[in-house]
């Protein structure tokens, strides 16, 4: 939600205009978003009587019926376009399809769009809601980890287009965000991990108490999904600190640069060299798997010039290897890394501005490496390496279907109900082909194969993005 203020003053030549827009928008922590006695959501609905929601399938096909039960309970007609975004359909065509059941909808200026899911359908829906009539109101309900510890808490939204990821895309803040971390109790570990990778650079760069957190509880919080599967309320209470801190950092530390045009950037450590080395290995990587390499090779480099204490660093490190990240891989090497390099002084405005944690708990950037600095620490690290389980090799570091293309999660079975809450028959699809009722987009007949054929890369041509 913005307001802007301006004036306008005549000049010699012509006109000179001068404005600021106030920025505001709120997160609400609230597990249990569609239990019908949390009015929070629904409240957001009243005004207008329905709401459009966007949504991931794997999500409706857990929570759907809770969730229209939900809005029935709380006479508000729901209608719901379903995605099956994998990172291939972050897509222009994905885009429009969501916009064409904006259309169909018939959405009312100021009227939110309520957005469901990861990272891909928050990113894809919440730049439809940017491009539409040029500005859309959205709220959104993040359900991965990314999505809540990550790409909820910033502004950006975007598509991949022309090879490159996120290149057409804008900074839409959503009017509102409900941070419901139940969601997570459902969301397979290997994605757990991921996201586990971002609280380990926020924390280890920007907050202790989160990191010490982190490194107490690592195995419990990523078997009990933070806490959410299973009962061990000591571990939630940790989860709940740590989540709250973590997204409490990132906004302390990004709102003030919120497009973008400060280059230095504490929650950028691990996104220096990963950009390239993602995407490098015949299968790319995740993203927290390759962030997290970038990470323990930043810490061995910030070890070596001595910014970061020896029993620091070790901390780091056995923590990824304890959690399953990514510490190396044989595709890391120095030729890779001067690549990588190359590529991120672009971006940087011409410096390497490479976070690392110094001390643990504060950062500070680099900018005077040189390559044989690099290289020397880059053989320094791959001999630690073996020291530590799987030689610093990640579990499930690869990207899969899920990722790349779209999985429906095995647990759970296809939605046979229609998706009008209030009991009213559903609108013709707008889907062609679509059977029942509910609206899907995402799947093209190329990531149709792609999750059919459980190949399990995507990806190999677009070019990742800091
Ligand atoms: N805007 C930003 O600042 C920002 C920041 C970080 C990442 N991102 C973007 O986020 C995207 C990645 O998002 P993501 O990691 O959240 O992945 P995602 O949205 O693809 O979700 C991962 C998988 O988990 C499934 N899933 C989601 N929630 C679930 C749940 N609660 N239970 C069971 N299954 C669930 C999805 O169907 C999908 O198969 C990338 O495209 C990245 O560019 C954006
Ligand atoms: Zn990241």
């Amino acid at each position: 939600m913005s307001d802007l203020k301006a004036t306008v003053i005549e000049t010699t030549s012509g006109f000179h205009v001068e404005g600021y827009e106030k920025i505001e928008y709120d997160f609400t922590f609230l597990d249990g978003v569609f239990e019908t006695q949390n009015r929070q959501l629904a409240q957001l609905y009243e005004r207008w009587g329905r709401c459009l929601a966007i949504m991931d399938k794997n999500i409706f096909d857990i929570y759907g019926s809770k969730m229209q039960e939900y809005f029935k309970y709380h006479n508000v007609e729901l209608k719901i376009h379903q995605t099956m975004i994998g990172e291939k359909a972050k897509s222009l065509e994905t885009f429009t399809q969501i916009v064409d059941s904006m259309t169909d909808f018939g959405i009312i200026r100021k009227e939110p769009v309520l957005v469901v899911g990861g990272g891909l359908v928050t990113d894809v829906a919440g730049f439809a809601c940017a491009a539409y009539r040029r500005n859309t109101n959205y709220i959104r309900i993040p359900t991965t980890v990314i999505g809540l510890i990550d790409a909820s808490v910033s502004i950006k939204v975007a598509v991949n287009y022309g090879n490159y990821k996120n290149r057409l895309g804008a900074y839409h803040a959503p009017m509102h965000t409900i941070l419901d971390f139940g969601f997570l109790r459902t969301l397979p570990e290997a994605q757990v991990r991921n996201g586990f990778a971002e609280l380990i650079k926020i924390s280890s760069c920007a907050h202790l108490p989160t990191f010490n957190l982190l490194d107490k509880y690592c195995e419990q919080l990523i078997s009990t999904k933070f806490g959410r599967a299973g009962d061990n309320a000591e571990v939630k209470q940790a989860a709940d600190e740590i989540n709250r801190n973590g997204i409490f950092e990132m906004l302390k530390l990004e709102t003030p640069n919120l497009h973008e045009i400060g280059l230095d950037r504490v929650i950028a450590y691990g996104h220096t060299w990963s950009p390239l080395h993602e995407l490098t290995p015949p299968t790319p990587l995740r993203h927290g798997h390759a962030i997290s390499i970038d990470m323990a090779y930043s810490a061995t480099l910030a070890n070596i010039r001595g910014l970061l204490s020896d029993e620091e660093h070790r901390r780091i490190l056995k923590l990824f290897s304890r959690c399953g990240l990514s510490m190396d891989h044989e595709l890391f090497n120095e030729d890779i890394l001067a690549k990588a390099t190359a590529a991120i002084l672009k971006t940087r405005d011409g410096l390497l501005r490479a976070a690392v944690p110094s001390p643990l708990g504060s950062c500070k950037f680099l900018n005077d490496v040189t390559d044989e600095e690099m290289a020397a620490a880059l053989r320094r690290h791959k001999a630690l390496m073996q020291e530590y389980p799987r030689n610093g090799a990640g579990i499930e570091a690869y990207v899969d279907a899920s990722d790349t293309g779209y999985t429906v999660n095995a647990a759970v079975e296809e939605p046979t109900k229609e998706v009008e809450a209030n009991g009213q028959k559903p609108t013709e699809p707008v889907v062609a082909g679509a059977k029942d009722g509910v609206l899907r987009t995402g799947l093209t007949s190329e990531l149709k194969d792609l999750a059919a054929n459980g190949h399990s890369n995507g990806l190999p041509t677009v070019q990742a993005q800091t």
